[in-house]
């Protein structure tokens, strides 16, 4: 086994190598500037971690891991267009340096380089992680349709939440870990418990960067924060805040959930006070540790060395004290 460290700069150094100077340079260019923004590359990290963890060699998962990279970042590509988001990982989105059709179709050709990724396993190996990640990208789709007509409801329950940040981000971290057991070809057993472990842990993944968006520190935090208050987002701590308000604050919440004002500065700071007094923040921490938990508790059927379940671990508690 290797640390993340060490996974990241494997995986670094594999990207690297994979460049080519090629033309248009408007299609390449961006693609190159949104990878090498860098990031946390927490999916791909737990590609190479898991290949090993069922006893493969990191270096086969190389191409599934950056395969998982490139599609997630095609995402946020595609992501900051619908959300408007000016920054990403403390830069300028692609869409604001360039323009949107370069955010299009820069993100088009990520998906399909990601596809390619694929080209280098045997048939059944190729077969197992083409399907898984078909079923995994449309998965994403649908979440962020609903992240989307979310924006425009005002009847959203947690249930309905929980499925939408599941679909938009968890099941691509759990894919990712999947990716990692099909490759070192494990037990179906062992391949589905690790998927499981990674929908929880992508689920408090999600709740952590809700919290964030909101609460994070503008210095480190890389995105706009407040942006999820801005797009009236139906976010957790929001149905949180107004599940738990008396009538008259949870209508004022309502109220400034339904309108777009030039300037946010106000709305930001008053809607993060409600978040707070009513508890909303709280919640939402205590939901973070609760599917973090959730995930250790596939660790116990599986069927693996307690040193291996002890990273896993360590990974989970990581996520969850980020601040970015
Ligand atoms: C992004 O969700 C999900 C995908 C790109 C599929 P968010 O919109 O909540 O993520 P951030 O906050 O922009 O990173
Ligand atoms: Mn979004
Ligand atoms: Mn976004």
């Amino acid at each position: 086994m290797h640390t993340i460290y060490q996974y990241q700069e494997f995986l670094s150094a594999y990207l690297q190598s994979q460049y080519e100077t090629k033309e248009p340079r408007n299609l390449y260019e961006p693609i190159h500037y949104i990878l090498d923004l860098g990031g946390k590359r927490i999916r791909p990290v737990l590609t190479l971690m898991t290949a090993e963890i069922f006893d493969a060699d990191y270096k086969e998962a190389l191409p599934a891991a950056l395969a998982v990279e490139v599609f997630h970042n095609f995402s946020l590509v595609h992501d900051d267009i619908m959300d408007d988001a000016p920054l990403r990982r403390g830069q300028e989105t692609v869409h604001e340096k360039w323009n949107l059709n370069t955010g299009i179709l820069s993100g088009d050709a990520m998906l399909i380089l990601a596809y390619q990724y694929f080209e280098q396993y045997e048939p059944t190996v190729f077969r197992d992680l083409a399907k898984l990640f078909s079923k995994t990208a449309l998965e994403v789709c649908e979440g962020q349709q609903w992240d989307v007509d979310f924006e425009k409801r005002n009847d959203v329950t947690i249930a309905e939440y929980l499925k939408m940040i599941q679909y938009k981000t968890a099941v691509l971290v759990a894919a990712a870990m999947k990716m990692g057991a099909i490759i070192a070809e494990t037990s179906v057993e062992n391949a589905n418990l690790i998927y499981d472990f990674g929908l929880n842990l992508g689920l408090a993944f999600q709740l952590q960067d809700d919290f964030l968006d909101a609460f994070g520190n503008p210095e480190t935090f890389g995105k706009q924060v407040g942006g999820d208050i801005i797009e009236n987002k139906k976010t957790y701590l929001y149905l949180k805040a107004v599940a738990f308000s008396k009538q008259e604050e949870a209508e004022e919440l309502k109220n400034l959930f339904s309108i777009q004002p030039e300037d946010s500065t106000e709305k930001i700071a008053r809607v993060k006070t409600l978040f707070d007094t009513s508890g909303a923040s709280k919640a939402t921490q205590d939901a973070i540790q609760d599917f973090t938990l959730k995930a250790f508790q596939t660790l116990d059927q599986m069927n693996i060395s307690a040193d291996k379940k002890e990273m896993l671990k360590a990974f989970g508690q990581r996520l969850m004290g980020r601040k970015v």
